[in-house]
């Protein structure tokens, strides 16, 4: 037993010596595309981004149940909130056509990331990944990977004299498509912090969404919990916190450029003033109690009974449940319903009138700002909101759309997460 004084001065000594920040990456931003280049030319990539936070969030509830020997809550019932509007607005028409098409095709598949560096094995072999904190398990592709790896680098396991085959095979559902391989354990360098026997996926293949035109990074380094993990073993972050390498905090800047993740703590240059903490209603996704929507600073609709929102850096929209993203969309003056023309769950707001949409969760009120909110202009009047709803998706979702307006803390140790303004 290190006693904590020691332990303490252990973590000042190592932050002192290297801060262990990883600068992040964006290769293809969608968000700036769709203001670029129109969102109907993009829409295909974001809903493939949806039905990819989909099955996500299900491959994670699944594996919750199997780890745990318990139903997710939100899944049980237990966790099942409603939204009772404050004013009895109609519901908001349909769009039912657009004069102005756009005609690109619309084959574009790729989606907001937000990636930084890893080297893994002995000696070190880079690669870049996606960090996110909706899921658990880190995995790379791997020499011997059939052409759904081609253009990345790939994790030569051999060639690593701390890599360890587990011999236990891993399948993870993405969308349409699959990743498999074989788990080994082997030494993983993240920020200048070294984590001893990370379990890593090694992939002999990837699904379409992984595959380099699609997916930038080489692979994922899930950032929840444990109770999450499809390989049933510890995050990446746990086992460096386990292993006493940082204290179980991380801090999370997602913006155009200068976006970075801090292991062991928050960076003081990239906030201002204090966080406002809301406390985990469950730790396997990083879960907040859904109290309230809000348009315009004042509260539209109250939830009855518990739901989950997790915070998700793997996301980009914010995603609602279908009944509670209509009654928000009811509340916002001009909105109509454009599922007949972009695809079910989206809606248009007029760009003249952008609102200030926002959550309350754990009793704090949290608003996403009109221009990170409006997606793009679809036609003439028409702006694409960021808020969508999905089904099959038993929570809300706070993404980029609702990360961007924050520096915002992942707090393990205190079962909590804050937000701070930017600076
Ligand atoms: C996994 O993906 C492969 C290749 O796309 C496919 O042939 C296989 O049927 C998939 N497996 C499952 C269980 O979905
Ligand atoms: C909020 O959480 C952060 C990160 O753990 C911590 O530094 C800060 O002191 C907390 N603020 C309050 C008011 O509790």
């Amino acid at each position: 037993m290190v006693p904590l004084k020691a332990l303490s001065l252990f973590y000042l000594v190592v932050c002192a010596v290297a801060l262990p920040k990883i600068p992040l990456s964006k290769r293809d931003d969608l968000l700036a595309s769709m203001k670029r280049s129109g969102v109907l030319s993009n829409i295909n990539r974001l809903k493939s981004q949806i039905a990819k936070t989909k099955s996500k969030i299900q491959t994670g509830l699944a594996a919750f149940e199997k780890n745990t020997g318990n139903v997710h809550p939100a899944v049980s019932g237990k966790f099942s909130g409603t939204f009772t509007a404050t004013s009895n607005n109609p519901a908001p028409e349909k769009l039912t056509s657009i004069s102005k098409r756009q005609t690109e095709p619309l084959t574009d598949f790729e989606e907001d990331l937000w990636f930084g560096t890893i080297t893994v094995g002995t000696p070190p072999q880079t690669f870049t990944v996606d960090f996110d904190t909706g899921s658990s398990d880190t995995f790379l592709p791997a020499v011997g990977c059939d052409d759904t790896c081609d253009g990345h680098t790939l994790y030569d396991t051999a060639a690593s004299s701390t890599a360890v085959n587990t011999n236990d095979p891993f399948f993870l559902q993405f969308g349409a498509g699959n990743a498999t391989g074989t788990i080994f354990t082997d030494t993983v360098t993240v920020a200048g912090l070294t984590a001893q026997s990370q379990a890593i996926g090694a992939s002999n293949h990837y699904s379409v969404e992984f595959e380099e035109a699609n997916f930038p990074p080489d692979g994922l380094v899930g950032m929840a919990f444990e109770s999450l993990s499809v390989f049933g073993d510890n995050p990446l972050f746990s086992t460096l916190v386990n292993q006493g390498t940082v204290p179980p905090v991380f801090g999370v800047r997602l913006t155009d450029s200068g976006s970075e993740l801090l292991l062991g703590g928050v960076d003081p240059k990239l906030f201002t003033g204090a966080f406002r903490n809301v406390s985990l209603i469950e730790e396997d996704f990083y879960a907040t109690a859904l109290q309230a929507l809000e348009v315009n600073n004042r509260i539209i609709a109250t939830v009855n009974g518990i739901l989950p929102a997790i915070v998700d850096t793997g996301t980009t929209l914010l995603i609602g449940d279908v009944d509670g993203v209509e009654i928000l969309y009811s509340a916002i003056p001009g909105a109509l319903d454009a599922s007949g023309v972009l695809g079910p769950g989206f809606f248009v707001v007029p760009c003249d009138n952008i609102p200030t949409v926002g959550v309350t969760i754990g009793g704090q009120s949290f608003n996403v700002a009109p221009d990170i909110f409006n997606l793009g202009v679809l036609e003439d009047n028409f702006c694409v909101g960021g808020v969508v709803s999905s089904e099959g998706i038993p929570f809300w979702v706070l993404g980029d759309i609702f990360l961007r307006n924050f520096y915002a803390v992942f707090d393990q140790g205190n079962a909590l997460v804050g937000f701070a303004t930017p600076t």
